[in-house]
């Protein structure tokens, strides 16, 4: 059903109750679609949403307007679940134009081989009047593809922020005041550690210009989730913490385990870092999804990684998250590796190689134990989680 979000201001998105995996991340409350209408003298749709949803999209489009009367779509973001229905909207509506970044034409004729839209190339700055208001587009280049950018419509102080600002977060709510505000902040920190970590420089730097020039935005309406209408300055704030990585006197231990000689590592570490009072969380990969433990670790001091060696390497799980996590590029981020061995022992080797490679300073040396671990073994392990609960407290 479309919603008004001011006068003349309409979300005519989709709901998608049921995703549950958006490219490695998981998404445990679903997600939303966000495409806005606005009237004026100029009709306006900003992005579409995914193929499969076009019918209810195109529903949603008719309780505002009749869809032919649409002048002018903008496309803010050419990712598919903004631009899959796309194809289909262009039959029906033929626009006058099809206005996108100068990157934004060419992924879109990358993606749907269609070089006779009307495209209308805008760049940053660039300001369209569309009667009694004024859209200003601004590119916001890998934020966080090459095609992106923002559309403010200045006289009503709407930001339309694309995949920016956005959560994966599936309610009837569709506005930050209509909602849990614990889960909102948890599905908004989760969604930036897994899908913007890795530009965070540019985040910064946006924010910081945002403040420079006094913007105040009365709403800020991204492609996913919630619509930030009662406190927008809190997601700008939240961006601003998350994106200069501020770490806390905090500690994510993520293993898995064979015969729980590795877990057993893991519990000793823990009462270390207890007896030096270090908030701290045990995830083990094989109950926690790898999105989860990123989110913890966006504020976490240092991240203790442990495996026990199979076949001379790590499990196929420590693996996934060490690939996953490399991606994102945390900085600042400080780790160790443990694990338990038979014969060979390498895992903390290649931990520790892999954990480099990423940029994170190893602040011990690893801890080792073979096969099942001994009083001796655990005392080691409680001693390793002291001696990195000091160097995060200090
Ligand atoms: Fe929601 Fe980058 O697409």
């Amino acid at each position: 059903m479309a919603l008004k979000v001011k006068e003349g201001i309409y979300w005519v998105g989709v709901i998608d109750w049921n995703l549950r995996e958006f490219h490695g991340y998981l998404t445990d409350k679903g997600t939303t679609y966000n495409s806005y209408l606005v009237l004026d003298e100029k009709v306006v749709l900003f992005d579409t949403v995914k193929s499969e949803f076009f019918p209810i999209f195109l529903d949603n489009i008719k309780e505002i307007i009749d869809p032919k009367e649409i002048d002018l779509i903008v496309v803010n973001h050419v990712e598919m679940d903004h631009s899959g229905a796309l194809p289909k909207v262009m039959e029906i509506i033929k626009p006058e134009k099809l206005i996108c970044s100068p990157k934004g034409k060419e992924h879109l004729i990358k993606h749907f081989h269609r070089e006779d839209w009307p495209y209308e190339v805008v760049k940053s700055g660039d300001q369209l009047s569309i009667g009694k208001r004024t859209i200003k587009f601004l590119e916001t280049r890998m934020l966080h593809w090459p095609d992106s950018m923002f559309s403010l419509l200045v006289e009503d102080g709407v930001l339309i922020s694309q995949d920016a600002f956005g959560q994966h977060y599936a309610t009837y709510g569709r506005f930050d005041d209509e909602v849990d505000q614990a889960e909102l902040m948890r599905q908004a920190k989760k969604y930036y550690a897994n899908i913007l970590l890795p530009y965070s420089g540019l985040v910064s730097k946006l924010v910081e210009e945002v403040e420079k020039a006094g913007l105040k935005f009365e709403v800020i309406a991204p492609d996913h989730g919630v619509i930030w209408r009662k406190d927008p300055d809190k997601i700008i704030q939240s961006y601003k913490k998350w994106s200069a990585q501020q770490r806390e006197e905090k500690v994510v231990i993520v293993y898995d385990t064979m015969w729980h000689s590795t877990e057993l590592l893991a519990q000793g570490i823990s009462k270390g870092l207890e007896d030096e009072g270090v908030d701290h969380l045990l995830m083990n990969l094989h109950f926690n999804h790898r999105s989860e433990i990123i989110t913890e670790i966006l504020d976490a001091k240092a991240i203790l990684v442990g495996s026990p060696t199979m076949n001379n390497y790590l499990l196929p799980t420590v693996g996934d998250f060490l690939a996953y996590l490399k991606g994102l590029k945390p900085k600042g981020l400080k780790g160790a590796a443990f694990g338990s061995y038979g014969w060979s022992g390498e895992s903390v080797k290649v931990i520790e190689k892999e954990l480099e490679s990423v940029g994170i300073e190893l602040i011990s040396e690893g801890l080792r134990v073979n096969f099942v671990p001994s009083e001796e073994d655990m005392k080691k392990a409680r001693e390793f989680g002291r001696k990195i609960g000091r160097y995060v407290k200090s």
